[in-house]
């Protein structure tokens, strides 16, 4: 089987550099990425769905500025289960970020489950850099709440965008 096209699923509340770093690994080796928005229905968002999406596609932007060679790219929103969604969008191989051992017990309980549903669905694990291991949504919605810097943390389309909408932003939350 030659696989070619993935889904790179996640809630992008916001988007990370850590999802940006794994866009951009992921680009070495498919043709066409498929980005799907869906909602982790445990979390409270701090962004809604159609924000996520923009700022994903400024995030994207800001890698081809800096003459990345990125595959084509389509951005998706999708509610229900993640299996549906990527057979719906004919991708036979899910990308997800492992930033550390926690990601991974998570992850592969996620990937059995995932099997279980869908068994021609396989699911790639990346590696995080580095220097990115301690980069999550979560952690930027907590420091973004409570007035702190998310700029290291963050595309810079991303982090434009919160601190210039922090009023309307943290007013609903
Ligand atoms: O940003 P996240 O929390 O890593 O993204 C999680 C997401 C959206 C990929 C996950 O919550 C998901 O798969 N949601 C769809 C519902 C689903 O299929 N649940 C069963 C997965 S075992």
């Amino acid at each position: 089987m030659i696989v070619n096209k993935f889904f790179f699923p996640g809630s992008f509340d916001p988007i990370t550099l850590g999802h940006q770093n794994i866009i951009e690994k992921v680009s070495k080796i498919t043709d066409h990425l498929i980005i799907g928005i869906g909602n982790h229905h445990e979390k409270q968002s701090l962004l809604n769905i159609k924000v996520r999406e923009t700022l994903l596609q400024q995030s994207i932007d800001e890698l081809k500025v800096k003459n990345m060679r990125l595959p084509l790219i389509d951005i998706i929103i999708f509610d229900g289960l993640l299996v549906d969604a990527a057979k719906n969008n004919d991708c036979d191989v899910i990308v997800r970020g492992i930033r550390d051992t926690s990601d991974l017990n998570y992850e592969l309980r996620m990937y059995n489950t995932n099997r279980k549903m869908n068994d021609k669905i396989e699911t790639f694990f990346v590696a995080t850099d580095n220097s990115l291991n301690h980069v999550s949504s979560s952690l930027v919605r907590q420091i973004y709440r409570l007035g702190g810097k998310i700029d290291a943390l963050v595309p810079t389309s991303v982090n434009k965008y919160l601190i210039s909408n922090v009023n309307s932003i943290t007013k609903n939350v």
